[in-house]
């Protein structure tokens, strides 16, 4: 008996993933790093899967792992190659193994609004940039986007000097440890998932990330203070693998493409409110935040600038002007 108790514990755990999928329906899982909800990822997310599971119901279903408790963002993309999971959005940062053009979206002080951007990322060129990893098996669906980023640390920023021999927790990207050096500092790759950890123990003195982020993993809450400098964009990769998109029906494609696409709009259009009310939750939860004047955002630019020539050549000089020009 009891052989057969957790025989069938062991199947209702193998099916927990797909707990509300009927026979018959194909499986989509999506697995992601964030906050389940209050994250612009994380809801854009939640609102993918029930509009999947309302609109092609019998047909799909779709689950969504939040908080890397399926995959971190470097095993997610071998998954999907895998088969283990079909939908990941990474940051665009995440992607130097697959395609340099990305860097891009990683340089400092490029756009400079969130409506900068969403005019970018719908040109042709940034269109363009969604296909550009099919030789190596991913097809981008959509950019979502989450933010600009703000720096923190165990001390006061105010200017980039300030940074001057601190130890920052950066993304896997060679363009935020140009970035991080260029202010004097030096950067440490971590994953996600450590960066709390690393904080709280001074394995790293500082990060970089959204409101969103600093506010749902609670960073705010070891380090000194958050400094507003908006100097770099965090955006995703909405990302499947072109195999498995190729072997849906054509009808059953499009469909699912469809909302993506609708998904993606409505997502990007409430990033701004998310943000702010995370910003004001910092504050609310007794966080400190520091502005900058225009002498110190000018400091910070400068420091900057000399990032953008470094990476030039990989990204295209054409594109980098293409995006330059969204920000008008
Ligand atoms: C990070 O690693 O800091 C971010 O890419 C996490 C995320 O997905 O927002």
């Amino acid at each position: 008996l009891l052989g057969a108790v957790s025989a069938a514990a062991l199947v209702l755990s193998a099916n927990a993933a797909s707990a509300n999928c009927d026979d018959g329906e194909m499986v989509i899982k999506f697995s992601h790093v964030v906050a389940a909800t209050g994250h612009p990822k994380g809801d854009a997310a939640t609102l993918l899967a029930k509009r999947v599971n309302e609109e092609m119901n019998g047909t799909a279903c779709m689950e969504v792992f939040a908080n890397s408790t399926l995959f971190d963002d470097d095993k997610v993309l071998e998954a999907l190659l895998l088969g283990d999971v079909q939908l990941a959005a990474p940051s665009l940062s995440k992607f130097e193994a697959y395609t340099l053009k990305y860097r891009l979206f990683d340089l400092p002080f490029l756009f400079s609004s969130l409506k900068a951007v969403d005019n970018f990322v719908q040109s042709d060129s940034g269109k363009g940039l969604l296909t550009v990893m099919e030789d190596v098996g991913y097809t981008g669906l959509g950019y979502w986007s989450s933010g600009l980023k703000q720096f923190s640390a165990n001390k006061p920023l105010l200017v980039p000097s300030d940074a001057d021999g601190l130890k920052f927790r950066v993304q896997t990207s060679d363009v935020a440890v140009a970035m991080i050096e260029a202010m004097g500092g030096s950067a440490q790759k971590l994953a996600f998932k450590e960066v709390y950890g690393a904080l709280q123990t001074g394995v790293v003195d500082g990060q970089e990330n959204s409101w969103s982020n600093i506010y749902t993993q609670k960073f705010f809450e070891v380090q000194d203070g958050v400094t507003e400098t908006n100097h770099q964009l965090l955006a995703y990769l909405l990302v499947t693998s072109t195999e498995w998109l190729n072997s849906l029906d054509p009808d059953v494609r499009d469909q699912f493409v469809k909302i993506a696409d609708e998904v993606t709009i409505e997502a990007n259009a409430a990033v701004a409110a998310t943000e702010a009310a995370n910003r004001q939750n910092i504050l609310d939860a007794g966080g400190t935040i520091r502005e900058l004047n225009a002498e110190q955002r000018k400091a910070w630019v400068d420091a900057m600038k000399p990032v953008w020539t470094k990476f030039e050549g990989d990204i295209g000089a054409d594109l980098i002007e293409a995006a330059v020009a969204s920000n008008d």
